[in-house]
């Protein structure tokens, strides 16, 4: 018999202090390819903590994380997006004034030689080719790859910054609060678009406030209290009431 596969990302009893803060305490999980997981909690229970170790932002202060079944212990976040995490942090860091295919490729531009002098050049003809390309895979409704990224919605901007993101190719997508500022329509967008992502066999950690989008796209719900893993739950047995009253009521262990 051949081994079973290992989850892509596995936590292992991770702590993480700030100073005299600790703000993630043994927390363990693990994240299996094509799993949507949801990781709720009250503010500052420690949510984008975790984010931010998984995206190799910070380093645990004790712990150990696994990623396909190998010891992860990313030196930064181009490390984890070198390994396949990709992650869209609470603020997004997209620059407004800015065409959309040009923030695709901040901090990664395509370069090409100069047929006058065989310098470097930015190979602005490939990147707007391929920003198109990349934003009609994930069927986003961003028609102009020139418009400035000011000019979109707050879910067009949100879906720019998931084909940023996923232009990696990454098997594992890390959003915090996606629909924190969207409306009705483009929360279902996101929706939407995690799904396509899951039916891809991406692996998706959503962090969010809304139980209704946790219930909506999860396979299962982390509950963190405190810095503390307190509770964990198959999305089926949930809906957005019994979610929030879990948040309320689920006690440290
Ligand atoms: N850079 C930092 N320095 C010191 N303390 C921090 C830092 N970042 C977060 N904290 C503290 O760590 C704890 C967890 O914060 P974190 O941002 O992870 O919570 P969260 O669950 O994402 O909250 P929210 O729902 O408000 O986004 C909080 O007590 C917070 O004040
Ligand atoms: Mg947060």
């Amino acid at each position: 018999m051949s081994e079973p596969t290992p989850p892509l990302l596995e936590l292992e009893r991770v702590s993480l202090a700030y100073g005299p803060v600790l703000a993630v305490r043994e927390v363990s999980f693990a994240v299996r390819a094509g799993e949507v997981v949801g990781l709720v909690g009250d503010n500052g229970a420690g949510k984008s903590s975790i984010v931010k170790l998984v995206a190799g932002v910070h380093r645990p202060t004790s712990g150990t994380m696994r990623w396909s079944g190998r010891a992860y212990a990313p030196r930064g976040p181009r490390e984890a997006l070198e390994a396949g995490i990709a992650t869209i942090h609470q603020h997004l860091a997209l620059a407004p004034r800015l065409p959309v295919w040009q923030n695709l490729f901040l901090g990664c531009e395509r370069v090409r030689r100069s047929w006058l002098l065989g310098l470097p050049v930015l190979d602005v003809g490939r990147m707007r080719a391929e920003a198109r390309a990349a934003l009609a895979r994930l069927g986003i409704t961003v028609t102009d790859v020139d418009c400035p990224v000011a000019e979109l919605s707050g879910g067009q901007r949100q879906a720019v910054a998931i084909a940023r993101a996923l232009l990696w190719n990454a098997r594992l997508l890390v959003m915090d609060e996606p629909t924190a500022a969207l409306g009705v329509r483009e929360t279902e967008e996101v929706r939407a678009l995690i799904r396509r992502l899951k039916a891809k066999g991406v692996a998706v950690l959503l962090v969010s406030h809304d139980m209704q989008d946790v219930v909506a796209v999860a396979d299962r719900v982390l509950v963190l209290k405190k810095g503390r893993l307190a509770a964990e739950r198959a999305a089926a047995e949930l809906d957005a009431d019994r979610l929030a009253h879990l948040v309320m009521t689920a006690e440290a262990v």
